[in-house]
């Protein structure tokens, strides 16, 4: 799905983003520096770009999750119905932040493991992320858990619901935060690296199932990796991001056919799975 962000209110406009950290030397470090784009409803941007880029640096700047120390200038707006003019998401309290993180926005990482708390069964999880925003009784809320559960095609959601994170592989704990970040259906999900740590098959059965949440879903997605033959399978549009700055901001399909910047193209020619993606590209 294309969509023209000229054409349609965006639902989220980032402008002129700027992250910085005081240094030991008493200096500032500047990681993220005066970035700035778009994402329309429904649509998938991209965010590539070498280890230390800023791609997750720019993630959680909207998801309010910096570090405390880090200082955030620019606007990050979320637009949506019953919104107006957009809600101002730098300098929110981290108040007004936790009623937008995980329901209007939400956030898969890229360790699964990490996120999961291993002394709750995943389906007590998948029901707290519910309940932490919609309220409602314990048995609503297990039932949307469950829901969420047979989204991401967990086998037999009502019994493993009472399973433990340990107990599942990798790719199924990977789908099982999916269905966590989808349980209260966020308007923009946001995978910051969700396939790096899977091997190639479960990777790519991940990638797939992103895809699919995204054409029933209709939720915006901003997909960070730092492997192009990744992001030509799930974006619509990619920012590719170099030391914290822009180096260019197309279509996934011009980005491939026709890169600008040199340091696409060199992380073009460095991507060696490259040629089977241009076919991925031309089915899409
Ligand atoms: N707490 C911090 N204080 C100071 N600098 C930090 C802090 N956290 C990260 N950085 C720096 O910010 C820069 C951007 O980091 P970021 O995590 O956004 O990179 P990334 O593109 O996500 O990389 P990767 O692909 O390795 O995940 C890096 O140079 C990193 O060293
Ligand atoms: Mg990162």
């Amino acid at each position: 799905m294309m969509i023209n962000p000229e054409q349609q209110r965006n639902l989220i406009e980032v402008t002129d983003l700027t992250v910085r950290f005081p240094t030991a030397d008493g200096g500032i470090a500047t990681v993220v520096e005066g970035l700035t784009f778009a994402v329309a409803p429904g649509e998938a941007l991209g965010l590539v770009g070498e280890s230390g880029s800023g791609k997750s640096m720019t993630s959680l700047a909207i998801m309010g999750l910096l570090p405390p120390n880090a200082q955030v200038t620019g606007s990050i707006k979320l637009f949506g119905s019953g919104h107006g003019d957009g809600v101002e998401l730098v300098g929110r309290g981290d108040r007004a932040m936790r009623r937008i993180r995980g329901d209007r926005v939400a956030m898969i990482f890229q360790d699964p493991l990490s996120s999961l708390n291993p002394y709750y069964t995943v389906g007590d999880q998948v029901a707290e992320a519910y309940r932490a925003h919609r309220g409602g009784s314990a048995q609503a809320a297990k039932q949307a858990a469950i829901a969420a559960m047979e989204q991401v095609h967990l086998r037999d959601p009502a019994r493993t619901y009472h399973h433990y994170p340990h107990q599942f592989s990798g790719g199924m704990r990977q789908r099982i935060m999916i269905a966590m970040a989808l349980v209260c259906e966020p308007e923009l999900l946001i995978a910051d690296e969700p396939t790096t740590a899977l091997d190639v098959t479960v990777q790519s059965q991940v990638l797939e199932l992103i895809k699919e949440v995204r054409a029933t879903t209709g939720t915006s997605l901003l997909f960070i990796t730092h492997d192009l033959a990744v992001v030509s399978r799930v974006t619509d549009r990619v920012l590719v991001l170099r030391h914290g700055v822009e180096q260019e901001l197309r279509t996934t399909r011009e980005l491939f056919s026709d890169p600008q910047a040199d340091y696409t193209r060199m992380l073009i020619d460095a991507t060696p799975r490259l040629h089977d993606l241009d076919e991925a590209g031309e089915s899409r």
